[in-house]
């Protein structure tokens, strides 16, 4: 079998055989058809990018025929069940799993970094009362910058690897801030005796007591979270980091990008609006006429399609599972009877089989997220905290991969050429 394609111009009649490797075509191997010499070569119109592979990733695996999702070759079962979020952390930032000892130094890092420059406190005190936490924590993370200038020194092994151990270490404390914030409740210092999830929950949640004990079912619960959303290869949010990262700026600047593409309703945001969805839906009774909407168009069901996984997302299974264990502490989320309601019709129905539509991630742990009393607005934040080591992951390996170039798409220009400008003066006379 010959791994090439030969492509035929048309236009030219011209043959040209363009080499396959890994399942793909170099688009700059279509740059050689062209009309003549003075027009531009063939290029490929991709918006959002559906088809084009923009890297070589040795990370994260997926299978959405299959729902397949596997870290450096692990199934995202067996790390959900055995493994926990630091060593995921770990494994994904170094490829392998650790040796007891890289263990423990590694969690001895990680721990001792939590806490932040006193002025970062004084800064994120400055947001408006109501100031979405997402916004708060981009904010403080690109900030991050500035208190580690060194950071911008992007060929340094060594310097990388502090950034990234900062940067793991000190997301849960930004995110608990901006939780606090909200509220009008003072900050809480990080607790290096407690282990990461517990940490964050001391963070969120302590008041008086001298020692904030979380329940471990609570505690483990969320660590799991944390694993099922570490990474997923070259999504919206990681596609972010890539690009602004291939301009060789700073991983905190970087990461704000990711947390910023993160916000956004079509990405982590899903599962807050899901939550506001299900509340809006309210009752199991109103959920065929809000399908009817989704079927006309007018609504769409969040939580459910995606556009990798066209079969059941292994991570939504796992967070199923979960939910029955954080609601034995925190009683049933009523809510929960509207989700598998609406799953099991929509799963059931035509309009949703055909486009191979099925939940995802975010459908199920909104509900989690609000049995443990976060706002809808907290629910990106515990996305984006999980997610920090695949960004790192994917950050350090772009910086390392040497066929890598600054992100520069190409655009089909459809606007005016050539006008001959007309001076605002003689245009309002
Ligand atoms: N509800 C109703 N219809 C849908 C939905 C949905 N949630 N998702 C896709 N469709 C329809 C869509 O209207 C289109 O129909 P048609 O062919 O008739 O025009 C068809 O399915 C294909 O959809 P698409 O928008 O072309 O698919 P995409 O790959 O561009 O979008 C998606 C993927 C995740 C943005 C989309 O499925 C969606 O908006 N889902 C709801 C938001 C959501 O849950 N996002 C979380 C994604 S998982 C977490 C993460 O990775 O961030």
């Amino acid at each position: 079998m010959t791994e090439s394609l030969t492509v035929r111009d048309n236009r030219t009649g011209a043959e040209y055989e363009i080499p396959i490797v890994d399942g793909t075509i170099k688009a700059a191997d279509l740059g050689q058809i062209k009309l003549n010499d003075e027009e531009p070569g063939l290029a490929t119109y991709d918006p959002g990018f559906v088809n084009t592979a923009s890297c070589r990733s040795s990370i994260t695996y997926i299978d959405g025929e299959k729902g397949i999702l596997e870290y450096r070759g692990y199934p995202i079962e067996q790390l959900a069940e055995k493994s926990n979020f630091l060593e995921v952390a770990y494994l994904l930032i170094h490829g392998d799993l650790p040796s007891k000892e890289q263990y423990e130094a590694w969690v001895h890092e990680i721990t001792f970094h939590t806490f932040v420059h006193e002025n970062v406190k004084g800064f994120m005190q400055g947001f408006r009362y109501d100031a979405h936490p997402m916004g708060m924590l981009m904010a403080s993370v690109g900030a991050l910058s500035t208190f580690y200038p060194e950071s911008s020194r992007i060929d340094d092994p060594d310097n990388r690897h502090i950034q990234i151990v900062r940067m793991i270490a000190k997301m849960p404390t930004l995110g608990a801030w901006s939780f606090r914030h909200a509220q009008g409740k003072p900050y809480v210092y990080p607790d290096n005796e407690l282990s990461y999830a517990e940490n964050f929950l001391s963070m969120l949640f302590k008041m008086s007591e001298t020692k904030y004990a979380a329940d471990p079912r609570i505690a483990k619960a969320l660590d799991v979270l944390f694993i099922l959303h570490a990474d997923h290869e070259q999504n919206c949010s990681t596609n972010a980091v890539r690009s602004v990262g291939s301009s060789q700026v700073d991983p905190y600047s970087a990461v704000a990008a990711g947390i910023g593409a993160l916000f956004g309703p079509l990405h982590g945001g899903a599962n807050e609006a899901v939550l506001k969805m299900l509340r809006r839906i309210g009752t199991v009774e109103n959920i065929p006429a809000f399908i009817e909407g989704v079927k006309n168009g007018e609504e769409r069901l969040m939580g459910f399609g995606h556009r990798v996984y066209k079969n059941f997302d292994p991570r939504a299974k796992i967070i199923k599972k979960a939910c029955d264990d954080v609601f034995e502490v925190t009683g049933v989320n009523p809510l929960l009877a509207v989700a598998k309601e609406l799953e099991k019709i929509a799963l059931e129905d035509e309009y949703f089989i055909k486009r191979k539509l099925y939940p995802n991630v975010d459908f199920y742990s909104g509900l989690i997220y609000e049995a443990l009393e976060f706002p809808p607005e907290m629910f990106t934040v515990l996305f984006a905290i999980g997610r920090a080591p695949g960004w790192l992951a994917q950050w350090l390996e772009l910086v390392q991969d040497k066929e890598q170039k600054i992100a520069r798409p190409k655009q089909i220009y459809t606007g005016p050429r050539t006008l001959d400008f007309v001076s605002a003066e003689e245009r309002w006379a």
